[in-house]
């Protein structure tokens, strides 16, 4: 073992102006909340011995030259659009400073944390450690509780506020877990609505009706989503995609979220044929499984991988299955708590040179939830994503403007910053200005789903892309309307929206109705794959972060979604509108029309 002395250490020379930096330094309050989010109450204190895995997130000096670089690569109008960054490029612009290294180097091993007991991600700009819960508190000097939730049951380690040395606020962005809270949720629905009355899964109406793009779609597709009802309604059925092109298309899994084969090959066989005896890449990270027990199915990672493999059938697919999770059960013999599993998600990701140029995610949790400094850097995370080139989708939610723990008429939605007034509560990743958040809609015509989440985010303000289009529907609102209620200058979100309800799944062996805006994420990332794809072909770069070309000229090939709204709060929520709106944005795919344009593009 490597004998732990300040003075032994390389790197003392050149902090010599602190010979010994963390004696008699003072630990400051780096991160506190007021309490925990409703539904969390604090036990009793946690076991010493009780394992913790600690990440810290270290500064990136340079991320704003990163966005600098995203918002170029990405504006179709800029002469450096679809020049994305290498793997190499994007670490060495989100490393940390080498003081930044060299000082929690040493605020490790002052605790007899060597470097092998170290885990960094590929740009070393987080360091993660394994440490009992009586370390944690004294380097954090703070005291961890189990807190326990009180509708689930569920158990947590974590505190409401932690300190480090002075010394050190400069040079650690965050560490966690320590006051987060949040419990990622899957965006899907099936049982939320299980009061709505619920057509047959597999229609058996016929004749045509009118879709949105101004074809003859089957009539079924009016109560019963399938693989050819969403190739028919956004208007891609005369195109096939290629097997070689070295498009790929990414989903992700999380909370023991399992892709069942056997499911994946019935459903197939029911809405593919063609894609019958086909298979994916599955990508384990941090321990993740996929647990082919039929009981073990998971109705999220299947309607993902039935649906977004299904319709971009034969561009190979990956699953991810990210282990890792709170809550965790404290009854365990040798539970470890962790985050929530983006940031490991993130981690592997972004060590990786090759990535698929689409990937799509359907899960989150009340932005409040997530500390503001944690959401900051898993966003930034998402940037990185962006300049390299890979288009990153997140469904908005499922509860409209609220948070889903009541009936969306009558919940009312409490801040959780101390003052406990009534707000709207935006979701997390949908609110992050990186990422394309995709909301629902339901029928033909299409109208916004009731549930699309939909709004304002209270963490990130409204990013450039979005001034016009967020300006122009604000304009619209009566004077006052839910003054207090929204943050008017945050992110405004989705961006854009796909069928949300009626999505026939086959889950276990059965076919069942899924809804949710876990449908609309993957399939409208299929579609922007089927756009990659038909670039890929004529020698073009993937599309990449997408926002910049939605909000310039993309919106014009989609097709506008202009009622419905989304209630949540005691209100009625926003209206779905001509143009942009916080319900549906911009509306749901054209494919044709919108391959014409990403093809008339350099
Ligand atoms: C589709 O279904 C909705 C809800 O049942 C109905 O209001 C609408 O008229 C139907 N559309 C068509 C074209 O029949
Ligand atoms: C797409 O594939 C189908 C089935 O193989 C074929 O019949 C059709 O002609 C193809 N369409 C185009 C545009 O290549
Ligand atoms: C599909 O791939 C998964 C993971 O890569 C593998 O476990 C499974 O056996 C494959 N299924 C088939 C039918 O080939
Ligand atoms: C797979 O899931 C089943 C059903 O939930 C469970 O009994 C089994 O232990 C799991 N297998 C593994 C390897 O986790
Ligand atoms: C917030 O206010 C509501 C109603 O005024 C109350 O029911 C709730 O207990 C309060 N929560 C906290 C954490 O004070
Ligand atoms: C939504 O539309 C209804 C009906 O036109 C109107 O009464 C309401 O004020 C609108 N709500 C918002 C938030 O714009």
């Amino acid at each position: 073992m490597r004998l732990i002395s300040l003075f032994g250490l390389p790197f003392v020379a050149a902090l010599a102006s602190a010979a010994v930096p963390f004696k008699g330094c003072q630990h400051k309050v780096k991160e506190s909340i007021h309490g925990p989010p409703r539904g969390w109450s604090r036990h009793s204190p946690a076991p010493k011995h009780h394992m913790l895995e600690l990440k810290i997130a270290l500064p990136q000096p340079k991320f704003q030259e990163l966005e600098q670089h995203l918002w170029e690569v990405s504006d179709p109008s800029h002469p450096r659009y679809g020049a994305h960054l290498s793997k190499e490029e994007t670490d060495a612009l989100t490393a940390p400073h080498p003081e930044t290294l060299d000082i929690v180097n040493e605020w490790l091993a002052s605790h007899g944390l060597a470097e092998e007991s170290l885990i960094r991600s590929s740009a070393n700009d987080w360091v993660t450690i394994r440490v009992p819960v009586g370390l944690a508190e004294e380097m954090l000097d703070t005291t961890y509780y189990i807190y326990k939730h009180a509708k689930s049951g569920e158990s947590i380690v974590r505190t409401t506020s932690y300190s480090l040395p002075e010394i050190l606020h400069n040079h650690v962005d965050l560490i966690q877990p320590t006051t987060m809270f949040a419990r990622f949720k899957a965006f899907k629905s099936t049982l939320h609505w299980g009061n709505q009355a619920q057509p047959p899964v597999l229609s058996t109406s016929t004749g045509t009706i009118t879709g949105p793009a101004g074809n003859q779609v089957d009539a079924s597709c009016n109560s019963s989503v399938t693989i050819s009802c969403l190739k028919q309604l956004y208007n891609s059925v005369a195109y096939n995609t290629s097997a070689t092109n070295g498009n790929k298309l990414g989903l992700t899994g999380y909370l023991g979220q399992y892709a069942n084969n056997m499911d994946l090959q019935q459903f197939y066989q029911l809405e593919n044929p063609s894609a019958y005896g086909s298979n994916y890449t599955f990508v384990s990270i941090n321990g993740g499984l996929n647990n082919q027990t039929y009981a073990a199915a998971g109705i999220e990672a299947n309607l993902d991988t039935q649906f977004g493999f299904g319709l971009t059938w034969p561009t190979p697919g990956t699953f991810y299955s990210t282990g890792g999770e709170p809550p965790f059960n404290p009854d365990m013999l040798t539970p470890t708590d962790t985050n929530e599993p983006y940031s490991y998600w993130l981690d592997y990701v972004l060590s990786q040179p090759m990535l698929p140029q689409t990937i799509s995610t359907s899960y989150g949790d009340d932005e409040q939830t997530v500390p503001f400094t944690y959401a900051t850097r898993v966003c930034a995370g998402m940037a990185v994503l962006g300049a390299r080139g890979v288009s990153v989708m997140f469904s908005s939610g499922d509860f409209g403007v609220g948070d889903g723990d009541a009936n969306p008429a009558t919940q009312i939605c409490y801040s959780n910053d101390g003052l406990n007034v009534t707000k709207f509560l935006p979701d997390f990743p949908a609110s992050c200005p990186y990422v394309t958040t995709v909301g629902g809609t339901v029928n033909i015509p299409e109208t916004a789903v009731f549930f699309s989440g939909g709004g304002f985010s209270n963490y990130f303000v409204r990013p450039a892309y979005q001034e016009v289009a967020v300006s122009e529907y604000l304009a619209k609102l009566a004077p006052g309307t839910y003054e207090g209620l929204y943050t008017p200058y945050g992110r405004a979100y989705p961006d854009v929206s796909a069928q949300a309800m009626h999505f026939a799944v086959v889950y276990q062996g059965q076919t069942i109705p899924v809804a949710g805006t876990s449908c609309s994420s993957p399939t409208f990332a299929s579609f922007v794959s089927m756009l990659n794809d038909a670039r890929l072909n004529v020698g073009k770069t993937p599309l990449g972060f997408l926002n910049p070309f939605l909000y310039s000229s993309g919106y014009t090939a989609l097709n506008d979604i202009t009622a419905g709204n989304n209630p949540g709060c005691g209100t009625q929520g926003f209206n779905a509108t001509t143009g942009w709106d916080p319900v549906t944005g911009f509306g749901t795919p054209d494919f044709e029309k919108l391959k014409a344009l990403v093809l008339s593009m350099p």
